[in-house]
């Protein structure tokens, strides 16, 4: 089968196309034929040896995916060959075929296409997470989102929506908060211009933020802190722009504030219950009409490498499908 190697952790440009053998699900594994996969943020971390997790190598990157399952390993129940199927995979989605744990795997939603399929687990399972089961998002409050044009950042409006909270996205230029006006945000503030706690300050009458939602942070994450108000709660989601900021802690202290980590990956581990309910919500959303990933790029497992880059250049928007058998 064809998949896109990686052989060392290094520069995203070397990784390449290659055939290798087909791989064989062990017990509590299913072997699925991936018909789309899509591109986070982790990916362009897994690659370089900067993320949490460091695969054997070599190995595929690709997070999540959706296609047909093509064999099940030992001891493997409720799924067969020929079912369509979502999921996380960690990494080594972006391959022809990929071996999944069967934990790990949810049939394709009703309606859905195998490119929304793969746009769909990890994005929005996390922005859930965050939202309802962190920070106990409610109806009536306004959450401000940083990244908003991102993977995470367009599920978590479209949550927060769905949730009937109000939202502010924030986002660097132009063309990127148009498409967050698109999938629902109430207001949009350009940071890359605009001076962001003092465009929170106006939009809440000086009362802040109830919840701020920050997979960016760097430069963003003190100044969106300062725009949480009394009692709010700041999600520490992530840090695509590449830097762990440190935060004066008399911040938390002035406002009442929560400063939250959300870990979505262990989350699933630890309680899978909760992940499989998030995950019937979010089929319940897609069906209605709530939530629907928007997907701004196909391109082909040579592309894929290329289309890393330039997400970790802040180059794209929403999400990037990857088509391995084209
Ligand atoms: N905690 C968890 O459980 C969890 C789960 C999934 C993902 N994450 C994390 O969430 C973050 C976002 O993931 P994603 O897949 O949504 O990524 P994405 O689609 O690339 O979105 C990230 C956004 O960050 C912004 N950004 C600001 N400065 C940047 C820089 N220097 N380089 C790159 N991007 C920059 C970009 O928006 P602007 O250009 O508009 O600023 C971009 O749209 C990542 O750090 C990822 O690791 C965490």
């Amino acid at each position: 089968m064809q998949a896109l190697m990686c052989h060392a952790f290094g520069p995203i440009d070397t990784l390449r196309v290659e055939d290798v053998p087909e791989p064989q699900p062990g017990p509590g594994q299913v072997l699925v034929d991936v018909q789309a996969a899509s591109l986070n943020f982790p990916d362009a971390l897994i690659v370089q040896g900067l993320y949490q997790v460091k695969p054997a190598l070599p190995f595929s990157p690709g997070a999540e995916l959706a296609g047909v399952v093509r064999a099940v390993g030992e001891g493997v129940a409720g799924v067969q060959p020929g079912d369509r199927v979502i999921a996380s995979s960690g990494h080594g989605a972006f391959a022809q075929c990929c071996v999944v744990d069967a934990a790990r795997l949810m049939p394709l939603p009703e309606g859905m296409d195998f490119e929304l399929g793969a746009s769909f687990v990890l994005t929005y399972g996390t922005s859930l997470h965050a939202l309802k089961t962190v920070a106990r998002l409610q109806p009536g409050e306004t959450l401000l989102v940083l990244g908003a044009a991102g993977g995470v950042g367009l599920a978590a409006i479209e949550i927060a929506k769905a949730m009937g909270a109000r939202v502010i996205a924030a986002a660097s230029n132009e063309d990127k908060l148009a498409l967050c006006r698109q999938v629902g945000a109430d207001e949009t503030i350009d940071y890359s211009r605009e001076d962001l706690r003092k465009r929170v300050d106006a939009l809440t009458d000086g009362r802040g933020a109830d919840v701020v939602y920050d997979p960016v942070g760097g430069p963003y994450t003190e100044p969106a802190l300062r725009a949480t108000g009394w009692r709010g709660r700041f999600l520490v989601v992530g840090f695509a722009a590449g830097e762990i900021p440190k935060i004066p802690l008399n911040l938390a202290l002035l406002k009442e504030r929560a400063i939250l980590g959300v870990y979505w990956g262990d989350s699933v581990r630890r309680d899978p219950a909760g992940h499989r309910a998030n995950m019937r919500q979010l089929a319940e959303w897609f069906a209605a009409g709530k939530v629907r990933p928007v997907i701004s790029e196909r391109v082909t497992l040579a592309q894929a490498a290329d289309a890393i880059a330039r997400l970790a250049n802040r180059q794209v928007k929403g999400k990037v499908v990857v088509l391995p058998q084209g």
